[in-house]
């Protein structure tokens, strides 16, 4: 959305503190032995506390209050009772919110306590490189170029992208133009960021994969090749320099 009032960006910026409020809780409380579940209820009761509607089961009626995917899942990781968390999971949670007709979204992928999979480089790399893409995003800046920093970025570490999943546009609903900030260069994208508007910008960083495909369950996606993918999130506003960055209390970095 583009942020014209005083009142726009109140609304934005209280969105955007609660869905990383939230994200930041969720990942204190994980443990292992905890069902994804009672994390993701968890999170739910913490958001209804806030007076904001879980993103997803509003938009998309997603069974769930939250995003949790686990190992190999890539994201909208069903929470189930079925999901035992277990120490060295990679764990993605993605918390997105409405409040007051605003909208925000923010994610982050993280080892669940001890690293007995060498997961952490994966997680690094995702957290680095959305830092890097989020530094080059300032109005006039054509998107295609946050795509070409995240596949170079990746590549220069051993990693793949996800060329099928994106960031997007948020703001006055979850996604919005511009309806795709991918993860890899696509020169026929002409569009640039505009000063003053809302867009979440997120990583998906691939050992194997470079496709994401829905499970069977309808919902949860996995890479086409295995392996795994880390995600990092952030909403931000764009401004003639660096943006504003509205989920920066989840402290994924
Ligand atoms: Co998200
Ligand atoms: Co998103």
């Amino acid at each position: 959305m583009s942020i014209n009032k005083e009142s726009e960006l109140a609304g934005m910026q209280a969105v955007s503190e609660i869905v990383a409020n939230v994200l930041k809780a969720m990942r204190e409380f994980a443990q292992p032995g905890m069902t994804s579940k009672a994390l993701d209820d968890f999170g739910g009761k913490l958001l209804a506390e806030y007076g904001a509607k879980s993103a997803p089961s509003l938009a998309y009626n997603f069974p769930g209050f939250t995003c949790i995917s686990v190992n190999h899942e890539i994201a909208h990781g069903i929470p189930t009772e079925q999901k035992k968390l277990q120490e060295g999971d990679l764990v993605n949670i993605d918390v997105s919110a409405e409040m007051n007709g605003f909208w925000a979204d923010n994610g982050g992928s993280f080892v669940l306590g001890e690293d007995v999979h060498q997961h952490q480089p994966l997680v690094d790399a995702s957290r680095e490189i959305l830092k890097m893409a989020i530094a080059q995003a300032s109005g006039g800046v054509r998107i295609a170029q946050i795509g070409k920093i995240i596949e170079t970025e990746a590549k220069k570490r051993g990693y793949r992208v996800i060329r099928n999943l994106a960031g997007h546009g948020v703001g006055r609903s979850l996604h919005e133009e511009p309806t795709s900030i991918l993860n890899c260069y696509d020169k026929f994208n002409r569009q640039r960021f505009k000063k003053n508007t809302t867009v979440a910008i997120e990583t998906f960083i691939a050992t194997d994969s470079t496709y994401a495909r829905a499970h069977n369950d309808g919902w949860t996606l996995l890479g086409n090749r295995g392996g795994f993918v880390a995600q990092h999130e952030h909403t931000i506003m764009i401004t003639d320099d660096q943006p504003v960055i509205l989920t920066a209390s989840n402290n994924i970095w």
